[in-house]
């Protein structure tokens, strides 16, 4: 097996990015893959995250922390691709750190999670670059920004949709609401999968955003197909 990997970037801090690098990491685990964390931040979150699970019921990814290969991260990465079938990047902020971008040179999907308020956003536009100097070594990353954070029943604000277009990077098809489900399954070491009832929305959630992502790297995912589609 040769893993896809997916990188999840944005150097600012506190967009989700190790919240979506966990969710999506257990969710596509849950389908029977072999997946691997790599946590590429000193801040240690990941490893954090899936240190904190019960021993009977661990993090259903492997988690390795690889933040002292800085900008080498992507030849560190390159020695677990045959042992895995997916590999998620959970990158460091910070505008100056080489990760990202060594991270970006191996992938093959760039995840952005952004929160939709416009000081969050002008603060992202920059991986923008980041994302365009790797395209020219690696021309088949597919990137997405992921809306995170998101409001219940409101629409986005006007401030917001005029800043999407200045990343020039698709938005994803899911959102990722705000929702207190998304903090307590770090505190237990889990996915949202495990909360239960209260959980079902953000489970739907991220179980779109594996599909979706699943989808861009051309493997079809286990939902039935609409006949004639
Ligand atoms: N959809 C959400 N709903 C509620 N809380 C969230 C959501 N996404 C993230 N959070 C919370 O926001 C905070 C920042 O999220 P997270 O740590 O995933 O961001 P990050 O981009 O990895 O941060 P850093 O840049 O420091 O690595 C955390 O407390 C997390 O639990
Ligand atoms: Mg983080």
């Amino acid at each position: 097996m040769t893993a896809k990997i997916i990188a999840i970037v944005n150097q600012k801090g506190g967009s989700g990015k190790t919240t979506t690098t966990m969710q999506l990491a257990g969710a596509i685990a849950r389908r029977g893959n072999k997946v691997l964390v790599v946590d590429a931040d000193p801040q240690g979150t990941a490893t954090r995250w899936a240190a904190s699970a019960d021993d009977e019921i661990p993090f259903p990814a492997s988690v390795v922390g690889l933040s002292a290969a800085n900008a080498k991260v992507h030849r560190e990465v390159k020695k677990f691709v045959d042992d895995y079938d997916f590999i998620l990047i959970d990158c460091p902020p910070a505008a100056d750190s080489p990760v990202p971008q060594s991270a970006l040179l191996i992938s093959d999907v760039a995840l952005v999670p952004i929160i939709p308020s416009p000081l969050d956003m002008w603060a992202a536009v920059g991986i923008k670059q980041v994302i365009q100097n790797v395209a020219d070594f690696n021309d088949t990353l597919q990137s997405r920004l992921v809306l995170n954070q998101c409001q219940p029943k409101t629409t986005l604000a006007q401030e917001c949709l005029q800043v999407l277009p200045e990343f020039e990077i698709p938005l994803a098809k899911t959102q990722i609401q705000h929702r207190q489900v998304y903090r307590q399954s770090a505190v237990f070491g889990q996915t949202v999968h495990n909360l239960g009832n209260k959980a079902t929305a953000a489970i739907s959630e991220v179980e779109n955003l594996a599909d979706e992502v699943l989808e861009i790297l051309g493997i079809a995912t286990k939902k039935k197909k609409k006949k004639n589609s």
